[in-house]
């Protein structure tokens, strides 16, 4: 084979299996979510003007990738001014294993997609201006460790489906609009190092089940309508610090 015919077949290779040449460039799936990511989102600042480039999307501002670039890891475009919905594109980030979207203005609800996200170990969408109820599929991310959705407009019951999330530590749902009761299941988190729930419109008893959360820490509950005593379980808690 002559140099230019095999030149010829390696663009032609180059043209039609790209993902071989570029893991995670212009051609991978990747690039076309995070662009569709891009266009729900308003970014005055143009924080999110390299998120064009044709450079390996693992450069571009907020991504990370694991170590030989073949996988996307991380978005955290936190405090950078961006207003907009999240997009249901999200749930297509299959490989992320970190989701830090906190401290902007975004607007709209938690898309349900999210659920899909079967790697995620931290979801932190704190200090937004997000609406609706928290989707039931949270409960399917397994893997979740950290969940802060805190300092948002989000209204309606807590689901009980939290209480699959079996690996969480750290459940921040303060500052929002949530009422019905604690959910009992949260007792299944055995995990749990910090539950937040202060300043909602929760009412009803604390649950005894919060007994259960044998290494909580940190328990805040201040400014809801809750009734009644701190049950007596809760007391078999280690190291807990109450602003009841
Ligand atoms: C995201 O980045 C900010 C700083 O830009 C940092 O404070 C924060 O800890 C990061 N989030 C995560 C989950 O590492
Ligand atoms: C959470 O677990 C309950 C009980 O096992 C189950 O009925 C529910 O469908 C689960 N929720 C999710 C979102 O997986
Ligand atoms: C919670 O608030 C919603 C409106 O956001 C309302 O429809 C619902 O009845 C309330 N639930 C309870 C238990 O108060």
């Amino acid at each position: 084979m002559t140099i230019a015919g095999a030149l010829f077949i390696l663009a032609l290779f180059g043209e039609f299996h790209p993902m071989v040449s570029y893991p995670l460039g212009v051609y991978s799936e990747e690039y076309a979510r995070l662009s569709g990511i891009r266009s729900h989102l308003i970014d005055p600042s143009g924080y999110l003007s390299s998120w064009s480039s044709q450079d390996s999307i693992c450069v571009w501002k907020g991504v990370a990738c694991s170590g030989d670039g073949s996988r996307l890891t991380s978005l955290n475009l936190s405090g950078l001014g961006l207003s907009g919905l999240i997009s249901p594109q999200f749930g297509h980030l299959s490989s992320l294993e970190e989701l830090d979207l906190s401290l902007n203005s975004l607007q709209g609800p938690i898309p349900t997609e999210l659920g899909w996200l079967q790697n995620l170990k931290r979801l932190i969408l704190h200090s937004n201006s997000l609406s609706g109820r928290i989707p039931a599929e949270i409960g399917l991310l397994r893997s979740l460790q950290v969940l802060r959705l805190g300092n948002n407009l989000l209204s309606g019951e807590i689901p009980p489906d939290v209480g699959n999330l079996t690996e969480l530590t750290m459940l921040g749902l303060a500052y929002c609009r949530f009422n019905g009761s604690i959910p009992v299941e949260i007792g299944r988190l055995k995990r749990l190092v910090s539950l937040d729930l202060q300043q909602n419109q929760l009412g009803g008893k604390i649950p005894d089940e919060l007994g259960s959360c044998l290494i909580l820490q940190n328990f805040a509950a201040s400014n809801n309508m809750l009734e009644g005593e701190i049950p007596s379980s809760v007391g078999f808690l280690k190291d807990l610090s109450l602003k009841s």
